[in-house]
């Protein structure tokens, strides 16, 4: 049985009905992970579980250690991730509360330690990531969303921002001519790391909002806390599907 990791983000610091059966502290050489990874069951499966954002949530995107985060979970066991997202909507089918797995990504942020090559210049590594995502992994999302009957998008562009500000209108305007349906601040480099290390990886995004100028008013915390309010427990109820799928 594949061990899967899963790493909550906004609004999924723990995961209701996991039965936890030890709490591990691990250093990385990357320093610590965002928080201590839990290592449980969760429908029936054994399961990992890590608080992107640190549990209570209090560590900004651009702060995260993700390098220390997946080089913990793969130490853990970790064979598999499934990452949770909260994202804005671009697209017009991205409303509020709909689902989106992608399978491409763009990356707009910088200044982030983003690969565990950096150290050997020797054996320079150039990973393949034309397909950032695990289709077989994308495709258990996709048919868990199906059978809850979820709305959701079984195709999108994520767009990653550095954050932790959301974005201008225009920002988001050339986002879209780029061909991005949603925006969020954490899918990068964290899918990356996942390639590096040969962890198969997918998304399941949630959105919040609609990304800046995709609605008549401004973005309010009011709103994507409604909204994350509204998701998670189905982004749970997806999850607990996928794993005893
Ligand atoms: N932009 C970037 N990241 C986000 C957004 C957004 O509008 N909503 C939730 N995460």
């Amino acid at each position: 049985m594949t061990v899967h990791a899963i790493i909550g983000g906004t609004g999924l610091t723990e995961l209701s009905g996991f039965v936890l059966h030890e709490a591990q502290h691990i250093d990385t050489p990357y320093g610590a992970p965002s928080a201590v990874i839990l290592r449980g069951e969760y429908a029936g499966r054994e399961v990992l579980f890590l608080a992107r954002h640190g549990h209570p949530h209090r560590i900004a995107p651009h702060q995260v250690n993700y390098r220390a985060n997946l080089w913990a979970l793969k130490q853990a066991g970790a064979e598999a991730v499934l990452a949770v997202n909260a994202v804005g909507g671009i697209h017009a089918a991205m409303g509020s509360g709909h689902f989106c797995v992608p399978h491409q990504l763009i990356d707009y942020t910088y200044g982030r330690a983003h690969t565990f090559f950096e150290d050997d210049l020797e054996h320079v590594t150039h990973v393949d990531f034309s397909y950032p995502y695990d289709e077989p992994l994308r495709e258990r999302l996709i048919g868990a969303l199906a059978a809850e009957r979820f709305a959701f998008s079984s195709h999108g562009v994520y767009g990653c921002t550095q954050g932790p500000r959301l974005e201008t209108v225009a920002e988001i305007a050339r986002m879209e001519r780029d061909g991005c349906d949603i925006v969020g601040m954490t899918g990068m480099p964290e899918a990356l790391l996942a390639r590096e290390l040969e962890l198969p990886y997918a998304c399941l995004a949630l959105v919040v909002n609609p990304a800046a100028g995709k609605s008549s008013g401004v973005i309010t915390m009011d709103e994507i806390e409604a909204a994350l309010r509204e998701g998670i427990g189905k982004a749970r109820a997806v999850l607990a599907r996928v794993l005893a799928g």
